[in-house]
């Protein structure tokens, strides 16, 4: 016997994201003025009326486990967005409510996969995906969504890539890191190769709310043939301010919902009481001022953070149309050599970008898109125009 780890963790790694942002909090602690545009939640507090519904949980002592499976004022709630804003017919028994959607997404792949089966996972993706998948020990699989095709995946290369071996599919619409949300159609077309096959649609739809210039959000599961395959994913933490509180959910069959339940059961018996009393406010009224206030801003900050990086030369940023990140491709300022530091790649110069010019940027690498950085605009105003004062500085003494 030893004592030696299991090698199901040995071949996860940290997310980069929350590494950058620890180097940047660490920084500051030491006194250095880092702007950190590299965090994935919103600068907005949680609304009042959401804050209220959780301190009168304590008041009134509803502070013990719940069902696994949620609450049923909150899975009703969520049935009623479903009908609502996607009109999506579930029953409260399909939902399952889970500690952020990140547990959602974990959840649905240990119910679905076994060892070895392969899961297509979008790339550039958010990079929990294929570490989710290998903790199902699952086999990840990248489908390309290029920056010369908007972002959208190749539907040749979809069809090549799904086999007997598939057994799901993640999907991500708006994207994170690339802001692109598809359109009702471009939905259609995608999802019509989907349903040709008898796979898993693991649908992430938790940037659903983010999306500017009016576009609507039409969810995988509402695709013909797909409702019954298609796992919905979403929650709170975005589109509320609450990344905090940890509140996911999935909408799915039956068989899947009671799958992750009974994983749910024996993982965390339930999700935090009082964060489900504060979802169930926000997902009833939380659709408000607030929330417009908040998606304003993200829509002002974005035009601005595009029109700055494009007046870069050598920088193009496209135009996001959800979620609130900027992915601009850097790679013509790669492959020199400033102050013996060699920038290679985009990890050597978020790197640099980090130590001397002391602003914290997510690599494109983080996401499998090598020379792409990511740019979070939830951030305020003063340290969106300050960081990309700093990132336009690094990039011209780089261009030399
Ligand atoms: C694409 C995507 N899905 C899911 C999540 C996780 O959301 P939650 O905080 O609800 O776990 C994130 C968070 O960054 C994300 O970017």
């Amino acid at each position: 016997m030893s004592r030696a780890l299991a090698n199901r963790t040995k071949c996860l790694s940290e997310s980069k994201t929350l590494v950058i942002t620890a180097t940047a909090n660490r920084m500051r602690a030491e006194g250095v003025d880092v702007i950190n545009l590299s965090v994935g939640e919103p600068d907005f507090p949680t609304p009042e009326p959401i804050k209220a519904a959780g301190q009168a949980a304590i008041e009134n002592n509803f502070t013990r486990y719940t069902a696994a499976q949620g609450i049923i004022e909150l899975r009703e709630a969520i049935v009623a967005k479903l009908k609502n804003d996607n009109q999506l017919t579930y029953d409260p028994s399909q939902i399952v409510v889970t500690s952020g959607a990140k547990h959602a997404l974990t959840g649905s792949l240990l119910a679905a996969v076994n060892p070895g089966d392969e899961v297509l996972y979008p790339v550039p993706g958010w990079l929990s995906y294929p570490e989710m998948i290998r903790i199902a020990e699952g086999e990840p699989i990248p489908y390309h969504c290029k920056g010369e095709n908007n972002f959208r995946p190749d539907l040749d290369e979809l069809r090549r890539l799904i086999t007997p071996k598939t057994k799901a599919i993640i999907v991500n619409n708006p994207s994170n890191p690339t802001g692109a949300a598809y359109t009702p159609d471009e939905i259609r077309e995608i999802g019509a190769v989907l349903a040709e096959h008898d796979i898993w649609v693991i649908s992430d739809e938790i940037y659903e709310k983010l999306r500017y210039d009016g576009k609507s959000h039409l969810s995988f599961a509402q695709v013909d043939g797909l409702f019954e395959k298609t796992v919905v994913i979403n929650g709170v933490s975005k589109a509320f301010a609450m990344t905090g509180w940890r509140i996911g959910y999935l909408a799915a069959a039956p068989e899947l919902v009671k799958a992750v339940t009974k994983l749910q059961s024996q993982m965390t018996s339930s999700c935090c009481s009082i964060s489900q009393k504060a979802a169930s406010e926000a997902m009833r009224n939380g659709e408000d001022a607030n929330m417009r206030t908040m998606i304003e801003a993200f829509s002002r900050r974005r035009d601005m953070v595009v029109d700055a990086l494009n007046q870069i030369d050598g920088v193009h940023c496209p135009t996001p149309d959800g979620a609130f990140y900027a992915f601009p491709d850097v790679s013509a300022f790669l492959g020199k050599t400033v102050n013996g530091h060699t920038i290679a790649n985009d990890i050597d110069l978020c790197q640099w970008l980090l130590e001397v010019k002391h602003m914290a940027l997510v690599p494109g690498a983080a996401f499998g898109a090598e020379g792409f950085i990511r740019i979070s605009f939830a951030a305020s105003d003063k340290d969106l125009q300050t960081g990309l004062q700093r990132l336009k500085d690094g990039l011209e003494e780089l261009r030399g």
